[in-house]
C-alpha cells in the first residue's frame, strides 16, 4: 500500500519523508490556504522536494477550465497529478485529460457509482472520502469495500486512494480491504508507529541493559 501525506505544508512533508516511507502528497485548496503562501509558491516548494505523485487540484467548474487549468499544473514536474471533483465536466475531463496521458486523481467521491465512472472515464486515482462520511454517520470504510469489489469485478487500473482518513483505524481497515493508497495528515502518521507496549519495552531493556554493565 503507497503512503501519501495529505497537507500542503512543507515542514509536515520534510519530516513524513524523513521516514522514508512516503510516496507521494496530495493537497486541495483548503490545505494551500492553510499555509498563508500563494497557490503556484506553495505547489512548486513541494514539487521541488517530492520526487513521488503530488496531487494539485484544479478550480475551474467546467471541462474546458478545467483542462486549461490542468495542462498549465501538469507543466510544473512529471509527477503532478490533477484532482479534478467527480461532477458532470469534471467526468468530462477526467475523460480528455486521461486521454492526453496526464494522471487524474479525482476527488470528493462518496459513492460507489461516482467510483465506477471515474473508473470508466480512466482516472489514475479514485479518493472516497472516509472521513466526511463517517462525520454524517454513514460508515466511510463501507464505501472503500464497495469500491475495491467493484474495481476488482472489472479489473479497472483505477487506485482506490482513501482520502479524509482520521485516526490509525482507517489506515488498517484501508489495508485489509486491500486499497492502493492512502493519504494521511500528518498528525495521524504520527500516531501509526506509536505502541505503548514498544515504549514500555524499550525503557525496560534500556534499564536492565544499564544493570548488566554496572560494574
Ligand atoms: C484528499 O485528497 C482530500 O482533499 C482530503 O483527504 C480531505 O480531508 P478532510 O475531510 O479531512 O478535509
Amino acid at each position: 500500500m503507497k503512503i501519501f501525506i495529505d497537507t500542503a505544508d512543507i515542514e509536515e512533508i520534510k519530516q513524513a519523508q524523513s521516514l522514508g516511507v512516503l510516496d507521494g502528497v496530495t493537497t486541495n485548496p483548503s490545505l494551500v490556504a492553510k499555509t498563508g503562501k500563494p497557490f503556484e509558491t506553495c505547489i512548486k516548494e513541494i514539487l521541488e522536494v517530492v520526487p513521488g505523485d503530488v496531487s494539485v487540484e484544479v478550480v475551474g467548474l467546467t471541462h474546458d477550465e478545467m483542462v486549461a487549468e490542468a495542462e498549465k499544473y501538469a507543466a510544473w514536474g512529471d509527477n503532478v497529478v490533477i484532482k479534478v471533483p467527480i461532477i458532470e465536466e469534471g467526468l468530462k475531463a477526467i475523460k480528455t485529460l486521461s486521454g492526453q496521458g496526464v494522471k487524474v486523481n479525482v476527488t470528493l467521491c462518496f459513492s460507489p457509482l461516482q467510483a465506477l465512472l471515474a473508473a470508466k472515464a480512466g482516472a489514475t486515482y479514485i479518493s472516497p472520502f472516509v472521513g466526511r462520511l463517517d462525520d454524517i454517520h454513514t460508515d466511510g470504510m463501507e464505501l472503500i469495500s464497495q469500491i475495491v469489489d467493484i474495481y476488482g469485478n472489472y479489473a479497472y487500473d483505477t487506485e482506490v486512494l482513501v482520502a479524509s482518513i482520521r485516526n490509525p483505524m482507517h489506515v488498517v481497515s484501508a489495508a485489509l480491504m486491500g486499497a492502493d493508497v492512502c493519504t494521511i495528515p500528518y498528525k495521524v502518521i504520527g500516531q501509526l508507529l506509536k505502541h505503548p507496549l514498544t515504549d514500555k519495552g524499550l525503557a525496560a531493556f534500556l534499564a536492565d541493559w544499564e544493570k548488566a554493565n554496572k560494574g
